[in-house]
């Protein structure tokens, strides 16, 4: 399987604007999702940090500019080369680097990570590759550091969508995720994301609230897991 151009999407074309969106990808809003900012305001996110498909990184920049030390891993070499940039443009480029690989099998970073913050990854990955995912991350984890995923619920997206992110409901989740980590909570949650023109959509076909910056709030669940000490 290639993972930069999975059943979804081509990553690295939807960066480049040349892909699935007539624009920007539609979840880069210039800042973290608000659901894994308010965990780092909450004193949840401690240690080295991993970023898994940081994107455009902004969750992984604002770590970096609050003092943490991250790294961010993403396939799409165009992500990566604008969230190097930025680091740098930031003055972040001591705490805050980037890789470019795949993240269902990446090595070289074994028991190092105390957080791994999954920003709208989980639902971008190929059903099959979960595992693999699942799998190397518990591999760069720490003894006793925390996972948080932020994922669409199922029902996210209109039903007649052909080409959408692959949606979780809550037993799916669980029984992925607890095959290599300790599920902690499942809840509830909301992914912000501007309104995606893809080619497919049926006009007005996203009836979904829109927050206080007239974006999407869309369906989602945040899950909270750890890895054994
Ligand atoms: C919906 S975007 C989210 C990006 C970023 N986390 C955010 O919140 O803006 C999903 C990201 O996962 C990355 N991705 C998809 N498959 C991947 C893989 N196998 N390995 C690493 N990154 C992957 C894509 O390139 C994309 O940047």
């Amino acid at each position: 399987m290639d993972p930069m151009n999975s059943e979804l999407m081509n990553w690295d074309s939807a960066y480049k604007q040349e892909g699935a969106f007539a624009g920007p990808p539609p979840w880069n809003i210039g800042e973290p999702q608000p659901e894994l900012a308010a965990l780092v305001r909450d004193g949840k996110v401690t240690g080295e940090v991993l970023d898994a498909g940081c994107g455009h990184a902004e969750l992984a920049l604002a770590l970096g500019a609050a003092g943490n030390t991250v790294v961010g891993i993403d396939v799409a070499p165009t992500a990566i080369e604008a969230a190097t940039k930025a680091a740098h443009d930031r003055g972040l480029s001591g705490n805050v680097t980037f890789v470019c690989d795949d993240i269902t099998s990446f090595t070289g970073f074994d028991g190092r990570f105390n957080t791994i913050l999954d920003s709208t990854l989980f639902h971008s990955l190929p059903v099959e590759a979960r595992d693999g995912y699942l799998r190397a991350i518990h591999r760069a984890a720490a003894p006793g550091a925390h996972l948080f995923v932020l994922v669409f619920a199922k029902g996210a997206f209109p039903p007649e969508l052909q080409t959408k992110p692959n949606e979780v409901d809550e037993d799916e989740l669980r029984a992925a995720v607890s095959k290599y980590w300790v599920i902690d909570e499942i809840r509830p949650a909301s992914i912000r994301s501007h309104k995606p023109e893809f080619a497919d959509m049926p006009a007005g076909a996203m009836p979904f609230d829109l927050d206080e910056k007239g974006r999407l709030k869309m369906p989602a669940y945040l899950l909270s897991a750890h890895k054994q000490g």
